[in-house]
């Protein structure tokens, strides 16, 4: 009855160009999340162009991106990007490594994968267990392989090339953002020669820049701050609710610039080599953390006046999270405490960002001015003894306890 009283066409919903698309929220380095805002032409416009041409798409393809479809990578490359091309997509919820670790491959020869798409993460997990479970499979569909989401290592990335692709598929190591919306450097698969590591040089349209600490330009081989000199169109709008946020973060640091966040390496040969972050992030599995997100959730316990989180190498996860903690007076230390911090860093934040170790931390080491000198917590959490210039600290018997107290856990 429902059915006979509606019509069967469906009209469009007119929307301006400008109109908002979606709101994703992405870690900021004061602690609070900030809602990047995409817009609908710009945003649409820039994924289904990147998708086509940086995967190489063709309409007989099968495309299989195993991102978290809530994540921007899931945002860009497994709905907008490839609904917009019409192409035929393999989406998959589950692990790599269930029921066994060979289930990636077998899902490549099952549906025919042509152009495949993960993480450094998700490469030297699989790494881990060698090239037996990947030779199972055949993989003879395989065209393109796509990596996003942190620096590549070239150990890592020569796996995948030569195990995975067996030397025949082209690696594209896209580098992109929540707030970029899609690739914005980017090696074209065939065309642009590789070097393993590199994300190689910017898609149609980007111009970046390597700046120095005083904002200026650098030409020729240099390191220094990756930065944007003009505008794509799938550039984030704003910071949902707050555009002044948007403003500060990235354009006052360099004015003129969108600022990236990210270290960055020109060679000779004018290929651009990602760092890592600069600025107080942290990358756990290709996922962005930003340490003052961490530290809140921390100090929201009653045990805990004080928390600083810094980085330490992971063999897997490329960063874990390494937490000193300061215990309110008359609370002592303990494995139920520290479960109990664990869970609620989960809770607040997310699994990604479960503290890896957790460490009792008497005082923490600062400055005269009170800041907390994160450079000699880093080297801590590594149990690395060469401090550097530690004459700016205030109390310096302090980093011999922290030393001692060292969680010594596997890395
Ligand atoms: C890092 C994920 C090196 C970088 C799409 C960036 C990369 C942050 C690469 C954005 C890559 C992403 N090589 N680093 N190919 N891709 N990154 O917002 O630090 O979750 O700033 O977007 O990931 O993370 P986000």
């Amino acid at each position: 009855i429902l059915l006979s009283g509606v019509s069967e066409e469906c009209e469009p919903e007119w929307c301006d160009s400008e109109d908002p698309l979606f709101i994703l929220y992405t870690s900021g380095s004061t602690g609070k999340p900030k809602g990047v805002l995409h817009t609908i032409g710009g945003y649409m416009l820039y994924v289904a162009t990147t998708f086509k041409l940086v995967f190489d798409y063709h309409p007989e393809d099968v495309y299989w991106c195993t991102a978290d479809i809530g994540w921007i990578t899931g945002h860009s490359y497994i709905t907008y990007g490839p609904l917009a091309n019409g192409a035929t997509s393999v989406l998959f919820e589950g692990l790599p490594t269930y029921p066994d670790v060979s289930r990636m491959w077998e899902i490549v020869d099952k549906y025919q994968v042509t152009k495949f798409y993960t993480a450094p993460t998700a490469i030297r997990l699989l790494m881990k267990y060698g090239s037996e479970p990947v030779q199972k499979y055949k993989r003879d569909s395989l065209k393109v392989l796509g990596t996003v989401g942190e620096p590549i290592n070239p150990e890592a990335w020569q796996w995948y090339y030569s195990v995975v692709g067996e030397k025949r598929c082209p690696v594209v190591d896209t580098f992109w953002q929540t707030e970029t919306g899609g690739h914005v450097l980017t090696p074209l698969p065939a065309a642009t020669p590789m070097k393993p590591g590199s994300a190689t040089f910017p898609f149609f349209g980007v111009v970046p820049a390597i700046l120095n600490e005083s904002g200026e330009e650098l030409e020729g081989p240099s390191e220094g701050y990756l930065v944007f000199k003009q505008p794509w169109p799938g550039v984030m709008r704003t910071v949902f609710g707050n555009h002044q946020r948007f403003e500060t973060t990235y354009f006052e640091q360099f004015p003129g610039y969108y600022v990236t966040g990210d270290g960055c390496c020109r060679d000779k040969d004018g290929y651009y080599w990602i760092t890592g972050r600069i600025d107080d992030m942290l990358n756990v599995s290709g996922h962005l953390l930003s340490t003052a997100e961490v530290e809140s959730a921390l100090v929201e316990h009653e045990a805990v006046v004080e928390a600083a989180v810094v980085s330490r190498p992971h063999p897997v996860k490329g960063e874990s999270l390494y937490c000193f903690v300061t215990l309110t007076e008359g609370v002592s230390f303990s494995r139920t405490l520290e479960a109990q911090l664990k869970k609620q860093v989960r809770e607040k934040i997310g699994a990604i960002a479960t503290p890896d170790f957790i460490q009792n931390a008497p005082g923490l080491p600062k400055t005269r001015s009170g800041k907390i000198m994160r450079r000699v917590l880093r080297k801590i959490a590594r149990n690395e003894r060469d401090l550097g210039d530690v004459s700016t600290l205030a109390d310096s018997s302090v980093i011999e306890l922290l030393f001692q107290n060292h969680c010594c856990g596997a890395m």
